[in-house]
């Protein structure tokens, strides 16, 4: 592990250096001309706290439970493609590094190792779910799912298709040789991993140009993700299994109500990291009135750009009852492996404990107190 690794920037800017071009391109980008990616942190940057003083912090608690959960700190892993680019244990590294810290990690559809594999590294697991055309494929990584011991479902609802990655479309990004969609690899000719050439694993269809010169990835979102998806599969998948259902990527109050309605235990605010709609709305906005609209019915999770333990903070003053974590656990697994996520993981769980403490809160209950909302007007 490199010295001198402080802040998240610090391990963004050595995973930069030890990455190949394709993959921190992959890892990094936004979608389009990638305003969101600086909108998502201005929009934490913006969130004044009101700190309380005269507050006993000397050990202030820093766990929580979210859908039954124990976290240590109010934080997962957020699910997160192609995890061998950044490391050559990807996945294995990562659930050991979660393991070990005690934070639940969500895995992703796209992973480079077995959903099966992953699972044997012991540790809560819940499993993120894209929804494929073929809905017998669909069915079939639930039941795996199931059968591996997740325990929750994440469906991904912000990518009907693939946000336009620029950087992916001039690269050509695809996954080097060797490395695989494990969990779609069984699916055979018809699946994502068919054999041959890759134009034998498209649909007939003729591409676009970009499409044609580009992303492999966005190819395979067009032709083999459902973006005929409605609330009607909500029902659909919730019907196929008992596993709570979390949908990703809510950010207005009518679908977080409309979540709600459709039985799901919990929501995610997320815009994909800025990787899909540029346009969308920062997290850190949208947070407090899904918040508000969902909060206490549903467990409330957001994501996005979040940096430092203050970040962490303001989630839950906002609302929040935890954060998901991405890309600054690839970059510390780009640069030391499963102890690169650990020192993330404990640097993160650090600085939420000071800022805690800074802002006079011993408890997580405290932390809903301390925003410019809940201040008592005189
Ligand atoms: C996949 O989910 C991606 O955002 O690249």
């Amino acid at each position: 592990m490199p010295k001198g690794l402080l802040t998240i920037a610090d391990y963004r800017k050595a995973a930069r250096k030890v990455l190949p071009r394709m993959a921190w391109d992959y890892f990094r980008s936004g979608a389009d001309g990638q305003t969101l990616l600086k909108r998502n942190r201005a929009a934490w940057d913006a969130i004044e706290l009101r700190p309380r003083v005269m507050v006993d912090v000397s050990s202030p608690d820093p766990s929580t439970t979210v859908m039954g959960l124990k976290l240590p700190f109010a934080a997962l892993i957020a699910p997160m493609a192609y995890q061998k680019l950044a490391h050559k244990d990807g996945e294995l590294a990562v659930a050991r590094a979660a393991e070990a810290c005690g934070v639940p990690y969500v895995v992703s559809t796209m992973a480079t190792t077995s959903l099966e594999d992953i699972a044997k590294v012991p540790g809560p697991k819940w499993f993120q779910l894209y929804c494929h055309k073929d809905r017998a494929i669909t069915e079939d990584l639930i039941r795996r799912a199931e059968a591996a011991g997740y325990t929750a479902l994440v469906v991904t609802a912000d990518a009907p298709v693939l946000g336009r990655r620029i950087a992916d479309e001039r690269n050509g990004f695809e996954l080097p040789k060797g490395m695989t969609r494990e969990n779609l690899a069984g699916y055979g000719r018809s699946s994502v991993e068919g054999q041959g050439s890759r134009k034998a694993a498209l649909d007939p269809r003729p591409l676009t140009l970009n499409a044609a010169e580009g992303s492999h990835l966005s190819e395979l979102f067009r032709t083999r993700q459902d973006a005929s998806l409605t609330w009607r599969d909500v029902d659909w998948l919730r019907s196929l299994t008992k596993l709570p259902v979390l949908l990703k990527g809510v950010l207005r109050t009518d679908d977080a109500r409309r979540a709600h309605d459709a039985g799901c235990a919990g929501v995610i605010v997320s815009n994909h990291g800025g990787r899909q709609c540029d346009a969308a709305v920062a997290t850190a906005r949208a947070l407090p009135e899904v918040a508000t609209a969902v909060g206490g019915k549903l467990a409330v999770l957001v994501d996005g750009a979040i940096e430092w333990g203050t970040d962490i903070l303001r989630a839950l003053a906002l609302g929040a009852d935890a954060v998901l974590i991405g890309r600054p656990i690839l970059w510390g697994l780009a640069v030391g492996g499963e102890q690169g996520v650990r020192s993330v993981l404990a640097l993160y769980r650090d600085d939420f404990v000071r800022a805690m403490q800074l802002c006079g809160c011993a408890t997580i209950s405290n932390c809903r107190e301390v925003s410019e909302r809940t201040e008592p007007r005189p």
